[in-house]
């Protein structure tokens, strides 16, 4: 770990996901200022819905104008809207049916139950294509012509993967598409995914991790001796990149 790690230790997952809150709500009020909107990209998994909660407390909420607020997914599930496993149903649930961001705004990767309906290959794909092209229609361009979110929010699995960038995966040598599909073999199960291009020219990353089941691969993301295969890693010496831990996530650092 060096000094350039912008890593903030907290006691418990509440303060981590608070301190994060307030991070979100930092960056959401400079692009607004300074862009005239936020265009942020959510995390799925779990431990989202705990900094999701505290935006929704007014001490956090009533600092966004939500109508500047543009939604998009960092990566999604090949499931229906309403299955219990589509991160778009969770960040409904979790913030979007409690706050007033047009929905025009929402951007979904799934947004046709019909095209996943087969699972093959070729529908996988054209998900993945358009979103890529919704992104590339919606977006602000820099002046080299790339697309820049203002957020991406990241999580970390057990095995080092973030959005759906998972060890030893096809995705992770994706240079050029900014959204693709990748079929998670531990998973048996396609994902579509933002690839590390557009996660890297974003203005801002935060990535909130916690759990003890973290702390293993946690400690080799931070530490150049560990060679493993740990698609998180990228993000570890990236500057204007936030990390927000709770302590037992963070229990080995600094070991390795
Ligand atoms: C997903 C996420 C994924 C997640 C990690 C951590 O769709 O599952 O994008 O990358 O962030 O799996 O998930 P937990 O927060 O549930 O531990």
């Amino acid at each position: 770990m060096n000094s350039k790690n912008n890593i903030h230790i907290e006691d418990s997952v509440e303060a981590a996901a608070r301190a994060a809150a307030d991070f979100w709500v930092e960056c959401a009020s400079a692009a607004i200022l300074t862009r005239g909107a936020f265009h942020v990209a959510f995390s799925g998994g779990s431990t989202p819905k705990h900094l999701h909660r505290y935006l929704l407390m007014d001490e956090y909420r009533q600092r966004i104008d939500w109508s500047c607020v543009h939604v998009y997914f960092g990566d999604e599930r090949m499931v229906a809207r309403d299955h219990p496993d589509s991160n778009y149903r969770m960040l409904r649930e979790t913030l979007l049916d409690h706050v007033d961001i047009p929905e025009a705004h929402i951007y979904p990767i799934v947004d046709d139950d019909l095209l996943i309906s087969d699972q093959s290959p070729k529908s996988i794909q054209a998900i993945a294509r358009n979103y890529a092209q919704t992104l590339d229609e919606v977006l602000p361009h820099d002046s080299d012509g790339r697309i820049r979110f203002d957020l991406v929010m990241l999580g970390m699995g057990a095995d080092g993967h973030t959005a759906s960038l998972f060890p030893g995966t096809s995705i992770l040598n994706e240079d050029k598409r900014t959204v693709a599909e990748v079929y998670v073999e531990k998973l048996q199960a396609w994902r579509v995914s933002l690839t590390f291009p557009v996660l890297e020219q974003a203005y801002q990353r935060l990535l909130l991790v916690c759990g003890e089941n973290k702390a293993d691969v946690l400690a080799k993301v931070f530490t150049n001796l560990d060679k493993g295969d740990y698609p998180v890693k990228r993000f570890a010496d990236m500057s204007d990149t936030s990390w927000f831990l709770d302590q037992a996530a963070a229990s080995k650092l600094g070991e390795s």
